[in-house]
């Protein structure tokens, strides 16, 4: 199984970006104990600040991967062009949030992406990521 995992801006930051919220650790050493404990899967792991960048890898792996976890940040909450490359493609894309943006500000609490998703995972810290995994692997195949 092939899945790539896409970070949006500001995710580079993990571990040092408000901790009290996204926590202490990061993304490079939290993937790298998600590759172990899934070490039957082929992980892609792709981050951009450039909203125009992580469209182009929607459409890059999105015809021939087996599922896309996407964290998109901030572009979650304003990203029509974003919406619109997860419903050109084929693979399932499972939206995750670190965070429960429904505990947060009002204005986190839309999401451009939620409807072109298979589906969405919110609210568990790091292990968002794991959960989507968990999801696309026991997605039903084709
Ligand atoms: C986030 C939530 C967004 O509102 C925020 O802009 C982020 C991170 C999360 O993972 O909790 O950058 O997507």
């Amino acid at each position: 199984m092939n899945i790539i995992i896409i970070n949006g801006p500001n995710l580079n930051l993990l571990g040092k970006r408000e901790p009290g919220i996204y926590g202490a650790e990061s993304f490079e050493s939290y993937f790298a104990t998600l590759q172990q404990r899934y070490s039957n899967i082929k992980f892609t792991y792709y981050q951009s600040n450039v909203e125009g960048e992580l469209i182009n890898k929607l459409h890059e792996q999105g015809f021939s991967c087996d599922g896309i976890v996407l964290n998109a940040g901030a572009y979650t909450h304003t990203s029509l062009a974003i919406a619109d490359a997860i419903r050109a493609i084929p693979a399932p894309v499972i939206e995750v949030h670190i965070s429960n943006v429904h505990k947060r500000e009002p204005y986190r609490h839309h999401s451009f992406l939620s409807s072109a998703c298979h589906g969405i995972i919110v609210g568990f810290g790091m292990d968002s990521y794991r959960l989507a995994i968990e999801a696309l692997i026991n997605l039903p195949k084709g």
